[in-house]
């Protein structure tokens, strides 16, 4: 058992749910593994295998007695998680990671998508905060496309119909990891210790061209798919109309729709895979699909 303590925030997410039967599984490895939640939210975590800490995300006694939090939060939090880290750090946090698992948005082409705004604030103040507070890390997980939410809908694809529209062009790379290997990789990560106040872990379960994505679907569903291609400027443009109505959600979402087929939805983008650090065999594109699609 090793001496660390971990508290998950967003435990009922669609990331969170995975990261904490990860950490369910692998409890025994750690100290003490338990969930904070907003107290209005507690009482979906009333059967929680683990222990549950209604309280607020703000006040540092929500933090004490752990070493590291895994915040998992979703948009609607995004921006607020600096309260979060200065909270965790007066009740004794030692190392934070920020909710990320994304492409990698160091990634000049992306860098100013305004999906990830939020998140390079997050980044900004973490890197400042840690090189100001001894003793204090910060981890970005960077894992490239959900491959279960890669050919979802919300990029265009219409699976009853098998056909999908795609902001982009063929031809381009892009990265996905499943979900239950990026819940894995994150919590086998929490006992890899570094040097230094925060690091970037960039790992990717599968890398090819979008084309070549697309055909592992098809041949996991035994259906072909007809796929057209639309200008980029026109998701661009419904951007910048959500953006004059300030409706910061849809916004947010045709800036990410251009992510799909843009060639930079990858964890390596700029920094090499640390994929070498686990011991872990990711799962195969197919193989999601067919998960997915048989259980449905
Ligand atoms: N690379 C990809 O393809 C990809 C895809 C999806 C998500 N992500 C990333 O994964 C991370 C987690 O995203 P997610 O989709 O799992 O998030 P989510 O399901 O939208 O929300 C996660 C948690 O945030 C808390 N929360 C949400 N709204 C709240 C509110 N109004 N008040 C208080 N708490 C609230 C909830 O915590 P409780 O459980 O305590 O209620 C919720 O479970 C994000 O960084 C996201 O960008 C990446």
């Amino acid at each position: 058992m090793s001496d660390i303590s971990v508290l998950l925030i967003g435990a009922s997410g669609a990331l969170g749910k995975p990261l904490l039967e990860e950490l369910i599984r692998q409890k025994h490895l750690f100290k003490r593994v338990a969930i904070l939640t907003a107290p209005d939210r507690a009482s979906k975590f009333n059967d929680s295998e683990v222990e549950v800490i209604p309280g607020s995300l703000y006040d540092a006694k929500s933090y004490r007695g752990f070493t590291h939090v895994i915040s998992a939060v979703g948009n609607a939090l995004m921006v607020l998680q600096p309260a979060m880290v200065e909270a965790a750090v007066t009740g004794g946090v030692k190392h934070f990671y920020a909710s990320e698992w994304n492409s990698d948005i160091a990634q000049p082409q992306i860098q100013n998508m305004r999906y990830f705004r939020d998140k390079q604030a997050v980044r900004a103040y973490l890197r400042s905060k840690s090189t100001q507070t001894p003793g204090f890390q910060y981890t970005l997980m960077v894992t490239g496309i959900f491959t279960e939410w890669a050919l979802d809908e919300f990029y265009g694809f219409d699976h009853k119909n098998r056909r999908a529209r795609l902001y982009g062009q063929p031809g381009q790379r892009i990265g996905v990891t499943s979900i239950p290997d990026i819940a894995r990789y994150t919590v086998d990560s929490l006992r890899i210790a570094f040097d230094g106040p925060g690091r970037t872990l960039r790992v990717q379960g599968w890398t090819g061209k979008i084309e070549a994505l697309i055909s592992e679907l098809e041949q996991a569903r035994g259906v072909k798919y007809q796929i057209t291609w639309a200008a980029v400027s026109e998701a661009k443009e419904l951007e910048e109309q959500a953006r004059v109505r300030e409706e910061d959600w849809p916004e947010m979402q045709y800036s990410i729709k251009t992510l799909l087929a843009s060639g930079h939805g990858v964890a390596d983008g700029v920094g090499k895979l640390d994929n070498d650090l686990f011991d872990l065999k990711p799962e195969a594109p197919g193989e999601t699909f067919r998960r997915i699609f048989h259980a449905a």
